[in-house]
């Protein structure tokens, strides 16, 4: 079996179920942000597509800016140590800063950035995510206020998200099939 056989094994969110929901989030948080000035931090790479469709779905002005971080991963667990690759480049202080992101897996990562935001002072600071797994987390791990789709503990792909940098495009999210065989990265594929 090569890496090249992994696919998708079923649909989990069809394109339409992801719009109507991520309409209904941008319209909630332009509800509940209205007349504040916001500023919507993606976590890259795998929020990219989800923060691209809630700013067009949001009635208030808002402002955007990118973060990139390393939580020491092989495959698809996350060590819990977080490297900064890419640093905001906004001062937050007075901000209603708004935490993008694809999914809230262990949560370390967030956990790590949420910390960091935090101790800048921004006026305000919540977390949305559009999948939540359903799944015991160890310790204090911060808690989504917006969640778009609560899944099961799976490993999905698609919409932003990937495995081993693959299936970002796809405009589903699918359940990825590992043929059987256990959902780590090879060598090959973390090179
Ligand atoms: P966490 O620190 O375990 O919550 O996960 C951090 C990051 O791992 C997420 O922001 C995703 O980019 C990635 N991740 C976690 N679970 C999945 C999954 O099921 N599919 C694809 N990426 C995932
Ligand atoms: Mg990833």
């Amino acid at each position: 079996m090569t890496e090249n056989e992994i696919g998708i094994s079923r649909i989990l969110i069809t394109k339409e179920q992801i719009a109507r929901r991520v309409s209904e989030m941008g319209l909630l948080l332009s509800k509940d942000y209205k007349g504040q000035k916001v500023l919507l931090v993606s976590i890259l790479k795998g929020a990219f597509v989800f923060l691209a469709d809630i700013i067009r779905e949001m009635t208030i002005p808002c402002e955007v800016d990118f973060m990139a971080v390393s939580s020491y991963k092989n495959g698809i667990s996350t060590s819990g140590k977080l490297e900064i690759l890419k640093d905001l480049s906004t001062d937050i202080s007075g901000y209603n800063v708004i935490i993008i992101e694809d999914i809230l897996d262990s949560g370390l990562t967030l956990n790590e950035v949420y910390k960091l935001l935090l101790s800048r002072r921004p006026r305000t600071l919540k977390v949305c995510t559009l999948l939540y797994k359903e799944r015991p987390r160890e310790g204090q791990i911060v808690k989504a206020d917006y969640i778009g789709f609560s899944i099961n503990d799976e490993f999905v792909v698609g919409y932003g998200l990937d495995y081993a940098e693959k299936f970002r495009g796809l405009s589903y999210i699918g359940i990825c099939d590992f043929n059987g065989r256990p959902p780590f990265l090879s060598q090959k594929e973390m090179s």
